[in-house]
């Protein structure tokens, strides 16, 4: 396994790499979650390249970017055992350099959601992973279905500004207790982390509610919202029912629906997401 952490050294190496190519982008403190991808691409690709890099754009200023959990050691051994060709570990100033002053903005999507939330996030977001693909140029780039608005976005990035590669969406991969695996995770408290457990609970209530004929988006998001509320440490940023591929919300909900929330505990935001039918 080959640790590049510099742009140049990539560029000389990448011709030297059997096409086709498969990339894992990551911001490391990896987990199963993390690992499926690599595991994806190790079995679509002869070549296959992960980077780690927690991209400060990304990050709103009241946000965790300093206390973003870090630990290059143990992720680049948990890379070597998945039988990753390269590491691509860039420091800030190689992706940012002072004068840095191009950004990718995916309009309308990308201020739903997450991005109202968060505004500047997907712009971050954008921006670093159009750089990543320009420096790995891979023919795969796989994406977790937990981040499900990043997929969108970095899907109608790619055919919006002709990118030729291939965008691979991944199933969420979740704990025991339903719970999404996230880097995040670790900062919950023993309670937050018992309690957490509802947001699934909440997307297979909305499941169930939608199968057993529930059509109406308002009474689905009532008994979610109710059902979150019971744990005391929860609290609720959005509850959302949307068109999969506009993120416009829905009155009437229709097969492959976008169901998502944003909760906190505590300090800690999480995020997670189901497709209903
Ligand atoms: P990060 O949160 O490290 O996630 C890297 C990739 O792993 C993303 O595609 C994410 O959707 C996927 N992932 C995370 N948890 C998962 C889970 N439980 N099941 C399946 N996939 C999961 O997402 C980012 O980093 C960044 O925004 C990045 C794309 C690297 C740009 O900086």
């Amino acid at each position: 396994m080959k640790i590049i952490k510099t742009i140049a050294e990539f560029r000389k190496l990448r011709p030297k790499l059997t096409a086709p190519v498969g990339f894992v982008p990551t911001m490391g403190y990896l987990h199963e979650g993390h690992l499926v991808l690599v595991r994806r691409a190790r079995a679509e690709n002869p070549s296959v390249a992960v980077s780690i890099f927690v991209n400060p754009t990304q990050f709103g200023p009241k946000e965790d970017f300093a206390h973003y959990p870090r630990d290059p050691q143990r992720d680049l051994a948990l890379l070597e055992k998945e039988g990753t060709d390269i590491v691509f570990m860039p420091s800030a100033e190689e992706i940012y350099p002072p004068d840095f002053n191009s950004w990718v903005e995916v309009g309308k999507l990308a201020g739903k959601l997450e991005g109202a939330a968060r505004p500047g996030h997907f712009r971050g977001v954008a921006t670093v992973v159009a750089k990543l693909f320009n420096i790995v140029q891979p023919d795969r780039a796989y994406f977790g279905q937990k981040d499900a608005q990043q997929l969108l976005v970095i899907k109608k990035m790619t055919a919006d500004l002709d990118m030729n590669l291939e965008i691979v969406a991944v199933p969420t991969v979740r704990e025991p207790d339903g719970l999404a695996m996230s880097s995040r995770n670790t900062y919950l408290n023993a309670g937050e982390r018992k309690q957490a457990a509802v947001l699934y609970q909440a997307l297979n209530l909305a499941q169930k509610l939608y199968s057993g004929g529930e059509k109406d988006a308002k009474a689905i998001l009532k008994q979610m919202t109710a059902l979150i509320q019971q744990q005391p440490l929860a609290d609720i940023e959005y509850i959302s029912i949307a068109d999969a591929d506009t993120l416009d919300e829905l009155d009437r909900v229709k097969p492959s629906a976008l169901v998502s929330l944003a909760v906190r505990f505590g300090n800690t935001r999480l995020i997670d997401n189901v497709a209903v039918g």
